[in-house]
């Protein structure tokens, strides 16, 4: 996900796109090397230029923003008016056609590494637990090895899943990447017992020195930079996915959660990086300026790229009033992709924490359940 304001002069284009659009552009534009909004720009020139097209399904369509060149919204917006359709209609049209002109480039498709999702976020409360939870059972639900990282010391996620954090003096994630440990970190995985998950889900637990994880790596004289890279880099091959439960602080820990989803070589654009959930009120604004500039920084520092793959608003309620409907019509505008799901704040979720049970297998029904389905194969695909 590029950020606007970098480069050339580019405007943004607010229209509502379905989720299946969204996704299906999102990949394709991955596979192509493109990002999505270079991908979007190119839909638009072929569109203004080719035939009318036939009706395109636009039902479920949700607000999506995206930057483009400057002049192009305007131009797209007055070609609709002259073909007599909406914008919602002029855009699924623009973007099928690029599709159907870029069909997936499969002999080209080298392996990829595991995908590494970190949910990160440095405010507390806004829900990555719950997202990370929840987004990792489904995708073990649809068949993917997952691998859980509960790497915030606090341990709720190890504590909600009712897995018993490791012992003292056990062979931690902080003493594998500090080099003390002697067992393989293999060792140190729970896999969690539900039938839905199939054997697939498997946590790595907190334990209590990742408290001092920021003290003891800052002492480490030697390959600091690389450390979280090389404790989970043993489990890799078991994994079709490993999805990092963040802290809530902006300390090296993040820092190097955030090393670890960079973008590998020959790893697709969006294959990896960060996943975060929001509210949709100004102090998450403010935290996402902060937690934005710590990416920018690292990627300026160590030459990585790191892609933000969206946000997942939280606890939103739209009878909150016009200012929370603003607020969240802001995360489509900051950024591209900008919201991949939306979670209400439901009964199920906070009893699925207090229960300590995880949420498919509380509510498998829910709709916060289906939330995490569809962020689930939107960020698989
Ligand atoms: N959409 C939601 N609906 C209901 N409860 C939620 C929802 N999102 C989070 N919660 C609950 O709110 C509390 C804080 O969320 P949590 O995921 O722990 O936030 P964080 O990890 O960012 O600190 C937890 O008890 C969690 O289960
Ligand atoms: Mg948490």
């Amino acid at each position: 996900m590029t950020h606007p304001g970098a480069e050339e002069a580019r405007e943004k284009l607010l229209v509502n796109l379905t989720p299946e659009l969204r996704r299906d552009l999102r990949i394709r534009a991955a596979e192509h090397g493109l990002n999505m909004q270079d991908a979007v720009a190119s839909a638009i020139t072929r569109w203004l230029e080719g035939p009318a097209l036939p009706e395109v399904a636009t039902k479920g369509a949700k607000s999506w923003g995206v930057y483009l060149p400057a002049g192009t919204p305007s131009r797209f917006t007055q070609a609709c008016e002259q073909r007599e359709l909406t914008k919602v209609q002029g855009m699924a049209q623009a973007i099928t056609l690029w599709l159907t002109d870029h069909p997936s480039p499969a002999e080209r498709r080298v392996a990829q590494p595991v995908k590494r999702i970190l949910v990160g976020n440095q405010k507390g409360g806004v829900g990555k637990t719950f997202v990370a939870s929840g987004l990792a059972q489904a995708m073990a639900e649809m068949g993917l090895r997952v691998l859980l990282v509960d790497y915030d010391a606090q341990g709720h996620l190890t504590r909600r899943l009712q897995i018993p954090g490791l012992p003292e003096g056990a062979d931690s994630l902080l003493k594998h990447m500090l080099g003390e440990a002697d067992k393989h970190l293999a060792r140190s995985l729970v896999a969690l017992p539900h039938e839905r998950f199939g054997g697939r889900l498997h946590v790595l637990p907190a334990s209590r020195d990742a408290f001092l994880m920021d003290t003891r790596l800052a002492l480490l004289q030697v390959g600091r930079d690389t450390a979280l890279t090389r404790a989970l880099a043993p489990l890799e091959d078991g994994y079709d996915v490993i999805v990092l439960d963040g802290p809530p602080n902006l300390g090296l820990a993040i820092d190097l959660a955030i090393g670890y989803v960079q973008r590998r070589p020959g790893e697709l654009i969006d294959h990896s990086g960060i996943l975060m959930p929001v509210w949709s009120d100004r102090s998450s604004f403010d935290a996402y300026e902060l937690l934005n500039e710590q990416i920018e920084t690292h990627c300026r520092m160590t030459g990585a790229i790191v892609d933000q793959l969206g946000f997942v608003v939280n606890a939103y309620d739209f009878r909150k009033g016009v200012v929370t409907r603003s607020f969240y019509d802001g995360w489509n505008e900051l950024t591209t992709p900008g919201v991949l799901a939306t979670l209400k704040d439901a009964i199920e979720g906070r009893e699925a924490s207090d229960y300590q049970v995880p949420l498919l297998e509380h509510a498998p029904e829910s709709g916060q359940a289906e939330v995490m389905r569809s962020l689930a194969k939107e960020l698989a695909a």
